[in-house]
């Protein structure tokens, strides 16, 4: 299986999965790291890693379907079977979300359904929740609503800033989406009729 991610920012859930897929016995590859901003650091880091690194600048292209069809040329042409979307800051249409339906992921930093959206950390604090945490699920055309596939969950502990909570949440998330992207690329997790079907627990 070949994967690629698509990054817009610093790229820790990145690191995070080109190091676990480095296993023998990880089901896939990281072939290609596809970011849509020229600047992203995340893109130094994969090509430090020795991944295949594409930049497809949303703003070089008129339209947003314009933009997905050259991401979809890129991900054709490094034969993609898995996209994970890891800090991927570009909402995508419903074509490209269809055309790759079930092989598509992200990872969200909340306890979802709660918190979707930004400033998920912020938004926590506020509504006072005492467990916070981070979400990979498929991705479906209604923003982070796509069947949940794993989860983490961390306290939020008295004194926490959006600062300190973020950083408990992020160690989680390095942890969690790797293993999440082992089930999905082994078929042990798969979209079926709208849900994830495990074929064995983990
Ligand atoms: C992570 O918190 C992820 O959950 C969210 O965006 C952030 C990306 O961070 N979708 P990084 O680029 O992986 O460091």
């Amino acid at each position: 299986r070949r994967a690629a991610i698509l990054i817009s920012g610093r790229g820790s859930n990145m690191v995070s999965l080109i190091e676990a897929a480095r296993a023998e016995d990880f089901p896939a590859e990281i072939a290609l790291v596809l970011s849509n901003r020229p600047d992203a650091a995340g893109l130094e880091r994969a090509k430090e890693a020795g991944i295949a690194t594409c930049v497809i600048d949303h703003k070089a292209h008129p339209t947003r379907e314009d933009f997905e069809q050259a991401m979809d040329a890129a991900l054709a042409s490094h034969a993609i079977d898995f996209i994970c979307l890891a800090g991927f800051m570009r909402v995508l249409t419903d074509w490209f979300v269809e055309r790759w339906a079930g092989r598509t992921v992200n990872i969200h930093p909340s306890l979802l359904p709660l918190f979707r959206g930004t400033q998920t950390h912020r938004r926590a604090l506020e509504e006072g929740v005492l467990v916070h945490g981070c979400t990979v699920h498929f991705v479906v055309p209604e923003l982070d609503a796509g069947p949940i596939i794993a989860q983490a969950v961390v306290p939020v502990v008295p004194g926490d800033t959006q600062e300190s909570l973020a950083a408990r949440v992020i160690v989680q998330e390095h942890k969690l989406y790797p293993k999440a992207l082992r089930l999905i690329c082994d078929g042990t997790a798969r979209l079926e009729n709208g849900r994830v079907v495990f074929s064995r627990g983990w």
